[in-house]
């Protein structure tokens, strides 16, 4: 791999031993991939998580001395001041990690945003601009949405980037990559935010690979958070970080153009039995519920104005969490849907993931509802049983505290 010579510095440890060894990484990693060479990126987001193997590793790159060039925005965390006021009192070894993992992002150079959505909001590449996300939902509408160019970055391989400023050249970055491979013929009504949803669990599971898949048959261009929605669960169900859809991205006004003279590799059909199959998995069990869960990835300030129409003068049967980025707080509170949400006894609350070991022990084991395939898929693995419905059906569940199929 060709290297200049401020990265042969950098390898070498003349910036620094952290600088090294981030380097180091991204060396090894573009090696793999068979990149020729490195190049600068302008922005990064990294999804920084207070689980051990990152907490680990920022650490380590903290005690060489690293900092970041780039300052990249960051996933989030946990409100531990909101939750501990208003809450339970949380296992003090996750307290006591997610204390850690902000901190040393903070020391690091981050910019602490905090959010799972920066690619709508606080971190907006522009068409061509080489980046380096991770976290699934931002990386394949930073592709796929913006024509921005990221490979599916991990929060290590990421904060690497960060400190260096710079991506081997491999993958998504490169023209050849970003052509269609997959013919998807959509034969299913996809039409609003959920649809979007289902249809991104749904492909992966009739396609497994990484290809690049091209859409057709989609009629109605979908809102910001239909797209977010989408790449998270193709990016939950399988491992695609880059799509098309024909007429609406910006990378495939036509077929041809999509594939850029690729041939099709394999031809897949997505019928309105595919998206059912995707409900049915994840409709749970009709019946009595404890929790609602809502906003994997955050929820937008339409979606919080959804709610807060939804629950005007009325009370919250269980409890209910509505997860946001702090701007979309900010902005809740001045359109006053705070206020009717709080009225109804729910909760919204900023910078904080559902999916942070220890944190969220109260409900282990107990039924709740979300709108998030994500968040279904995630949180088996503590036990929590989520009968996934959409955002307004959800809310509905919450209000009476039952789930109807
Ligand atoms: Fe966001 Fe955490 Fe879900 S990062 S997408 S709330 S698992």
């Amino acid at each position: 791999m060709e290297l200049t010579s401020l990265e042969r510095d950098m390898l070498e440890g003349k910036h620094g031993e952290g600088v090294a060894l981030a380097m180091k990484v991204q060396v090894g990693t573009g090696k793999a991939f068979y990149a020729k060479r490195m190049v600068p990126i302008t922005r990064a987001h990294v999804a920084a998580s207070a689980q051990e193997g990152d907490l680990f590793f920022v650490t380590k790159l903290l005690g060489l001395g690293a900092r970041c060039l780039v300052s990249p925005t960051t996933n989030p965390s946990m409100d531990l001041t909101y939750l501990e006021e208003h809450l339970w009192t949380m296992d003090e070894d996750a307290v006591a990690r997610v204390k850690a993992s902000d901190d040393a992002y903070r020391r690091i150079g981050a910019t602490m945003t905090l959010s799972c959505t920066p690619e709508i909001e606080k971190n907006v590449p522009s068409f061509g601009e080489i980046v380096a996300f991770s976290e699934s939902s931002a990386t394949p509408y930073v592709n796929s949405v913006l024509g921005a160019r990221s490979n599916r970055e991990s929060s290590i391989s990421a904060l690497c980037a960060a400190v260096t400023g710079r991506v081997p050249e491999y993958g998504y970055l490169l023209d050849e990559n970003r052509r269609g491979e997959i013919l998807v013929e959509v034969q299913a009504k996809v039409e609003d935010d959920f649809d979007w949803a289902l249809l991104g669990y749904a492909y992966p599971q009739k396609y497994k690979g990484p290809e690049v898949p091209v859409f057709t048959g989609i009629t109605k261009r979908p809102t910001p958070e239909g797209f977010v929605q989408f790449g998270a669960e193709l990016a939950t169900s399988g491992a695609v970080a880059m799509y098309h859809v024909v007429g609406i991205t910006p990378e495939a006004p036509t077929v041809a153009a999509a594939f850029g003279g690729n041939d099709v590799k394999a031809r897949v059909t997505i019928t309105e039995a595919d998206l059912e199959r995707v409900r049915e998995q994840f409709s749970g069990e009709a019946g009595p519920i404890e929790y609602a869960m809502l906003g994997c990835p955050h929820l937008t300030i339409r979606q919080v104005g959804e709610i807060a129409a939804l629950v005007e003068g009325k009370r919250f049967a269980v409890d209910t969490w509505v997860l946001v980025s702090s701007l979309t707080l900010e902005l809740a509170e001045r359109m006053g849907y705070l206020g009717a949400i709080h009225r109804a006894g729910g909760h919204v609350i900023p910078d904080t993931c559902m999916d942070v070991p220890g944190c969220w022990d109260i409900y282990y084991g107990r039924p709740g509802v979300t709108e998030s395939q994500k968040c279904a898929f995630y949180c088996q693995v503590y036990g929590q049983r989520y009968a996934v419905r959409p955002l307004a059906q959800a809310v509905q569940a919450a209000l009476t505290g039952e789930v109807v199929k």
